[in-house]
């Protein structure tokens, strides 16, 4: 990691507005001195993602990850530490210093995968719209594009022809080695050919407009249908959504179809909220993407098995991390297979008539868990009934709305609407009471040692490992006190051991040892953990001596034990040492 000079990151971090580098990401609520919202690094449907302003940190509840304006950067947008820094230096027109030789290396790497990608795709179109091209965009036409469409979207063609492509790219100064990186070439039986030939160009650009991949589709039946860059270093396949360069702007209502062609003819439509998810079954991060955007996405998957079967699953991902969903349901004969096909057979209307008519997430669960018993028999009824008070305990409905749908079910089924409700509240409180457990364990409970979630590190142990560290932070000018008897390997918790490691070193130098400056040498785990303490111990911990040293002899006695035997020391016994 380099070396930045502290004087650099107090005025880097003195003119990073925490609150606005988060906001672009975070839907930011104001609770007392703190501003909350859902955690953009995992699911979740009850905030505890926390802004400290003042302190310039965040800090997540939920899933213990926290940092500064530049860890929050790197994670978000998969930067490195240096480029977090150059970025946040960038917007505040500060200078950069020198970066490593290896980063470097890397970011330069980037930068000319995505020149390569760019210079790609000015290729494709230009072939598209030349002679080469004709019955690609003959294919285009005839499929309902229009030019406008077709120029939007970059689309383009690659030629039957793959040296063409490979001599324009070496006209333009990008070599094999790198097109081979940017998969834009592979190895052939004769050598270095272009990975795209004879196939529809579809351009992948990120929410930033930066060419990050591409889709090519042929244009008869044979297969593979599409095939698609898989990952470089400038492109995760599962992270990826197409089209949303131009969706994020659309307000905040974003269809998901299943095809780059279902996106292009809504979008032609005027639904410009419409994208797809890349890669085979919606992920986690393309719904963590999603929702920095949206706060509902309506699902327009195909009418077939398959893909109502993904849309279940997407509902499942969705659902986790707090976007409400809208289904599309149609008729696979009356209206077409896909939206493309609707689009084309109906126009516009037959659409819009659909989307005011899409069922809520409930809805269609509801009738996917129906589909999988045979209601007619006792056994089925009991089975789907289960399924469905879990469906709807699950996702916490208002009474009302759990009233109406509890009323629809019973009359359906000849059961009591009452039995229905009070079986879903039974299971609602259930949830609860886990989720309210799994809280409270993620808050350190300072004095109170209640369950181990680290596994093999007791929780007495724990805590005295995370009171010495802030105790240290709060009051390096302890530090030559404890000294001698104080080493990082006192510690038995791999991200304690690591952040001892670069808080006795910079204690060691009499260097600075707040938060921020402890960033540059400590890794996200340990970040994670140096913000956690700074944000849950309140202000009224108080810093001793005494203390520190009682947390070393709790340390040393347990030193090298093994994980079984550590646990002997019970709670009371730790007690006791704080108390003597
Ligand atoms: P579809 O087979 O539904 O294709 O695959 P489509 O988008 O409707 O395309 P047209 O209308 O036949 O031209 C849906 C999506 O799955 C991915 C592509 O992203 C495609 O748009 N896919 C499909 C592949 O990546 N590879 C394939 O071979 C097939
Ligand atoms: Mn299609």
């Amino acid at each position: 990691m380099p070396k930045i000079p502290d004087s650099f990151y107090q005025e880097l971090l003195s003119r990073a507005d925490i609150e606005s580098v988060v906001s672009p990401y975070v839907r930011l609520k104001r609770s007392g001195q703190h501003l909350l919202g859902l955690c953009p690094f995992h699911g979740e449907r009850t905030p505890s993602f926390t802004v400290d302003p003042q302190k310039g940190l965040f800090y997540c509840f939920g899933c213990n990850v926290g940092g500064s304006s530049i860890t929050f950067l790197q994670k978000i947008e998969n930067l490195d530490f240096t480029e977090a820094v150059k970025e946040l230096a960038d917007r505040a027109g500060l200078r950069m210093p020198e970066m490593n030789a290896a980063e470097a290396q890397m970011e330069q790497l980037r930068r000319q995968i995505l020149e390569a990608n760019r210079e790609a795709a000015r290729f494709f179109h230009a072939q598209l719209m030349g002679e080469p091209g004709r019955a690609a965009l003959n294919y285009l036409l005839k499929r309902g594009l229009t030019m406008k469409t077709i120029k939007h979207f970059e689309l383009g063609f690659a030629p039957n022809d793959s040296g063409g492509f490979m001599e324009h790219m070496r006209t333009a100064g990008f070599g094999e080695s790198l097109l081979l990186t940017a998969n834009l070439a592979r190895n052939g039986s004769y050598g270095v050919m272009a990975a795209f030939w004879n196939r529809v160009m579809f351009p992948i650009l990120d929410v930033r407009g930066r060419v990050i991949a591409f889709g090519g589709r042929v244009m008869d039946n044979s297969m593979p249908k599409y095939i698609n860059t898989s990952d470089t270093p400038v492109y995760k396949k599962s992270a990826g959504v197409y089209a949303l360069n131009f969706a994020k702007n659309s307000g905040g209502k974003l269809i998901l179809a299943e095809g780059y062609m279902d996106v292009i003819a809504l979008h032609q439509a005027d639904f410009t909220g419409a994208v797809a998810c890349l890669g085979t079954a919606t992920t986690k991060d393309q719904a963590m993407l999603l929702r920095r955007y949206a706060e509902e996405v309506v699902l327009s998957y195909d009418a077939d098995e398959a893909g109502q079967k993904a849309a279940i699953r997407a509902i499942g991902v969705f659902d986790t991390v707090g976007l409400k969903v809208r289904v599309l349901r149609w008729d696979k004969e009356r209206d077409g297979k896909d939206p493309d096909e609707i689009l084309r057979r109906h126009g516009r209307e037959r659409f819009q008539r659909l989307l005011e008519g899409a069922a809520n997430d409930v809805e269609f669960r509801l009738l996917s868990e129906r589909s999988k018993f045979d209601i007619a028999t006792d056994d089925g009824k009991r089975g789907f009934l289960a399924r469905a008070c879990e469906v709807m305990a699950s996702m916490r409905l208002s009474e009302t709305t759990l009233d109406i749908y509890a009323g629809r079910l019973a009359g359906e089924l000849s059961v009591s609407r009452e039995a229905i409700t009070r079986e879903t509240e039974r299971r609602r409180d259930i949830l609860k009471r886990q989720g309210a457990k799994r809280q409270r364990d993620f808050i350190p409970t300072n004095l109170a040692p209640v369950y181990n979630r680290e596994g093999t590190v007791p929780v007495e142990m724990r805590s005295a490992e995370k009171i010495l560290l802030y105790s240290l932070m709060r009051a390096p000018e302890f530090y030559p006190a404890l000294s001698e008897t104080l080493t990082a390997s006192l510690f038995q918790s791999p991200d304690a051991q690591r952040g001892a490691e670069v808080l006795f070193r910079r204690l060691a130098n009499g260097e600075e040892t707040s938060l921020i400056y402890l960033e540059q040498d400590a890794d996200g785990e340990v970040m994670s953990l140096f913000t956690g303490l700074e944000l849950t111990f309140n202000k009224s911990f108080t810093v001793s001596l005494q203390e520190c040293r009682d947390c070393i002899a709790v340390l040393q006695k347990t030193r090298g034990k093994p994980p079984d035997d550590v646990a002997a020391i019970s709670a009371d016994d730790w007690l006791k040492l704080f108390s003597g």
